[in-house]
This record gives structure tokens, C-alpha cells and sequence, in this order.
């Protein structure tokens, strides 16, 4: 059975991934951004899922404004990095699970959420920035295949925060019903508060944005009724974007462990936000390396004693994560 042990979530500027590609990293402008995510890089090779889910918003870059799917699952082979107007980032294709994938559209779709099946799409920064903080920056390929979920939160009316935590339950349960012995991580990325345009751009709302994420760990059901306008005004006409942070929350325990935490202002002109939470039952999970399709009382072994050295490191993190 596959199943989700963990969710990450993650802001997605740009300016991040331009940092990267124009060897940037250690100014110090930026290396205050980037040594927020070491710890995190560090928990992802241990945690070293066999998937990760990725529910990013696309930025014109796959759907222009003639065709904007609410929800839009990635059923292909492979997603290119897109050409945002500068050429595609320097970051290997990503691998799709198309397997999985289809089945998640099955169980999602039969569960009466409407996605929109997508069999050839690019991806834009919005999703190759989390992977670059979370998997660093490989030459050749990512250490595991990706299923990206666009949503729509660039043209009015974006999906309410309850609809998408109730599709990362549903979610959830598709990965459940899964029956390859799978580990799989889902991201939720954007946010956090941001305005690019307008008389109230460059507005950062620090209280808010904290706010949001001590809910998210211990009451996401009350971020489920925060109305689009408050998220307009508290955290500015993008950060509506963490509405796709509620997807990843709901794909997860109502209990979670948060085992890190990451906030810094500013990043561009955006407040950076990252936070990974960890399912209290992934324990009870895989036993085996990734790749093989047979579990044997040795891997077994082996498994256990690497989710116990997963849980050492992950406590370890906790408790030197920033606030
Ligand atoms: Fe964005």
C-alpha cells in the first residue's frame, strides 16, 4: 500500500530560482533565505520518498488566461521545465508517475472532485523552486518522480481553502488505495503574504503569515473558513496562494508532528514561509528500499532502523528550527 508519511510546504519566488541559476546563493541577501532550507534538504534525503505530489499554481506559463483548469493533475511521463522568458531554468526534466497518477485522477474524480487531466504540460518556477530547496540542484535528474497538481488561484474565483483541504483527503485516500508499497510526500507551495502590482504592492503581513502557520499545524480546520477576501487583504492579492497549502494539510494526520519551521522577510518582495509535518503513523509504513516491489523480513529490518535514525534526525531539526 502507498502512503503519505510527510508534507512540505514552501514558498515558490522566483527570484529564488534565479538566485540558483546565476550561482547567487551566497550573497548574503540571499544565503539568509537558502540556510532556512539546509535543515530541510537534510530531512528530504533521509525521508527519501519514492514520489512527491506537488500542488503548485502555474504562472501562464502551461494555461494562459484562454483556459485556466481549477485543478489540473499531471498524468504524464515527464513535465519540462517551461520557458518563463528567459529561456527554461537550467533544472532536469521531472519524471511523472503516470501509474499513480492515474489512479489518483480515478479515485479523486469518482469522489466528485472535478480535476482536469493533464497529459502534456510544463512546469514553471512555481513548482521547480520548492523542488530546488527541498532537493537542492541535481545536474542530471531528480532523486524521485513528481505528480504535479496545478491549481487555479491567478484568476478570480480561486477554489475555497475547505475545498482543498477536502481534495488532499481525497487525496490521501486515492494514495491509500494505491497497493505498491509507495512513500510518497505531497508539497503545498506559494504564499506566503505578497502583493506584486498595485498601490498595496510589496505588502508583507508577518503576524498574519505566522498566524497561518501555527494553524496549520494544530487547527487547519480554522484556515478552512478563512474567506478569500481576508486572504486579499491580510495577506495581499497573491498570497491567496496558500490556499494550496490546505491541499497538502488535509492529505495529512488531523495530528501531526511539525519538525521544522522556516520564516524570513524579505525574499524579492515576498515573505518566505516553509514548514514540513510529519503523519504520526508513517512509522507503521514502508519497510523497504525504494525501487524493489517485494518486501522481505530483512528489508523489513532494515526498514525499521532507517525510519528510527529518520525519526532521530527529524526531532533533532525540530528542535533547532527558526521561527
Ligand atoms: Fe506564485
Amino acid at each position: 500500500m502507498a502512503r503519505i508519511i510527510a508534507g512540505v510546504a514552501s514558498s515558490h519566488v522566483p527570484a529564488i530560482g534565479a538566485a540558483i541559476d546565476n550561482k547567487r546563493t551566497e550573497e548574503p541577501y540571499w544565503k539568509r533565505v537558502f540556510s532556512g532550507f539546509e535543515k530541510s534538504k537534510e530531512w528530504m534525503a533521509k525521508a527519501k520518498p519514492d514520489v512527491a505530489i506537488v500542488v503548485y499554481n502555474d504562472h501562464a506559463s502551461a494555461f494562459s488566461v484562454e483556459m485556466i483548469p481549477t485543478f489540473a493533475l499531471g498524468c504524464a511521463a515527464e513535465f519540462p521545465p517551461a520557458d518563463e522568458g528567459w529561456g527554461p531554468r537550467p533544472v532536469p526534466v521531472l519524471k511523472g508517475h503516470p501509474a499513480l497518477a492515474a489512479h489518483i485522477a480515478q479515485s479523486v474524480i469518482l469522489d466528485e472532485f472535478d480535476l482536469t487531466i493533464v497529459n502534456k504540460m510544463e512546469v514553471d518556477h512555481g513548482l521547480t523552486v520548492p523542488m530546488n530547496l527541498l532537493f537542492g540542484q541535481p545536474k542530471d535528474a531528480w532523486p524521485c518522480p513528481v505528480i504535479p497538481l496545478a491549481v487555479n488561484v491567478v484568476m478570480y474565483p480561486p477554489p475555497t481553502g475547505h475545498r482543498c483541504y477536502m481534495l488532499g483527503k481525497a487525496i490521501r485516500k486515492a494514495v491509500e488505495s494505491y497497493p505498491e508499497d509507495l512513500n510518497v510526500v505531497i508539497f503545498g507551495t506559494g504564499g506566503l503574504s505578497h502583493q506584486i502590482s498595485g498601490p498595496r504592492a510589496g505588502l508583507i503581513n508577518s503576524k498574519w503569515d505566522k498566524s497561518f502557520l501555527d494553524n496549520l499545524t494544530r487547527d487547519p480546520k480554522k484556515l478552512t473558513r478563512i474567506p478569500h477576501i481576508e486572504y486579499m487583504r491580510e495577506a495581499g492579492a497573491e498570497g491567496i496562494e496558500m490556499v494550496m497549502w490546505l491541499i497538502m494539510r488535509g492529505a495529512l494526520d488531523d495530528k501531526v508532528d511539525e519538525v521544522y519551521r522556516f520564516y524570513t522577510v524579505p525574499a524579492s518582495n515576498t515573505a518566505v514561509g516553509h514548514i514540513i509535518l510529519e503523519n504520526r503513523r508513517k512509522a507503521a509504513g514502508k519497510s523497504r528500499p525504494a525501487g524493489r516491489s517485494k518486501t522481505t523480513s530483512k528489508s523489513k529490518a532494515a526498514g525499521k532502523s532507517r525510519q528510527a535514525a529518520a525519526r532521530k534526525a527529524t526531532h533533532r531539526i525540530a528542535s533547532k528550527g527558526t521561527r
